[in-house]
């Protein structure tokens, strides 16, 4: 039997049909499920699950319409103020993965002293994907690798599994164990390609800004009851 995951990364879909199905403005889904956020968090955190990956923005969000990406630039930017800053005193690191370039200034400042202030933490970790892609990730990587080999720092005959994950945006952070998608759909939607190889994945029916603890367990459960191999013979 396998025991809790040490890292647990979650596609929080369906905040859009969330607030639809209800009547309201998609950016009210984004309002609750930025709630869903704290909560899982907190939950995730009572069960000793010491790595958390949210995916909270794609490189192909950048292409909803305006009104929408500067509601969820506005909930970063808050998320970043308050929510990270008492996560900060309970001494959880926080990284980020994804083209931070693409964020406005004040948001980059942001997302950078929060890296530096909790780098020293080390029992829960919060990575929080933004203007991520794992395709995006990859190709970043290769460039990087190819110019080392170009400024001649590096010899293509020694690239190793661990050289290409040490140049990934998760450099250090263990793979997930678990993936939870929400919303029904059955998809990666180019989310961590690489680190995905042996994760379990698991996919709820229930909306993200619906999603509760009790969902989050019986995810847990789910993944107990799995049988991982690896690839190898028991
Ligand atoms: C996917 O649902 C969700 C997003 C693109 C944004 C996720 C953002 C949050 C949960 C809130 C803010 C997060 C933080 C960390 C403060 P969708 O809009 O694609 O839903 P749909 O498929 O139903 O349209």
């Amino acid at each position: 039997m396998t025991s809790t995951p040490q890292h647990i990364a979650i596609i929080m879909d369906g905040n859009g049909r969330w607030a639809t199905a209800k009547g309201l403005p998609r950016t009210e889904g984004h309002r609750q499920g930025a709630q869903t956020v704290t909560r899982i968090l907190e939950a995730a955190h009572k069960r000793g699950i010491r790595y958390v990956t949210l995916y909270a923005f794609s490189t192909e969000n950048w292409k909803r319409p305006a009104d929408e990406v500067n509601t969820l630039m506005d909930l970063f930017r808050q998320y970043l103020k308050k929510d990270l800053s008492e996560l900060e005193k309970q001494s959880v690191r926080i990284h980020f993965i994804g083209d931070r370039n693409r964020f406005p200034q004040d948001i980059q400042t942001q997302m950078n002293k929060l890296e530096q202030s909790t780098r020293s933490h080390d029992q829960y970790h919060l990575i929080l994907a933004l203007s991520y892609s794992g395709r995006d990730e990859l190709t970043r990587a290769v460039k990087r690798l190819a110019e080392q080999v170009k400024a001649g720092q590096f010899n293509p005959a020694d690239v190793t599994a661990e050289v290409i994950e040490a140049a990934l945006d998760t450099a250090g952070i263990p793979d997930p164990d678990l993936m939870i998608r929400t919303s029904g759909e059955q998809r990666i939607s180019n989310f961590l390609l690489w680190q995905l190889a042996y994760t379990e994945m698991y996919f709820s029916p229930v909306y993200w800004p619906d999603f509760t603890e009790e969902e989050l367990d019986k995810a847990i459960e789910a993944y107990r009851a799995r049988d991982r191999r690896f690839g190898k013979v028991k």
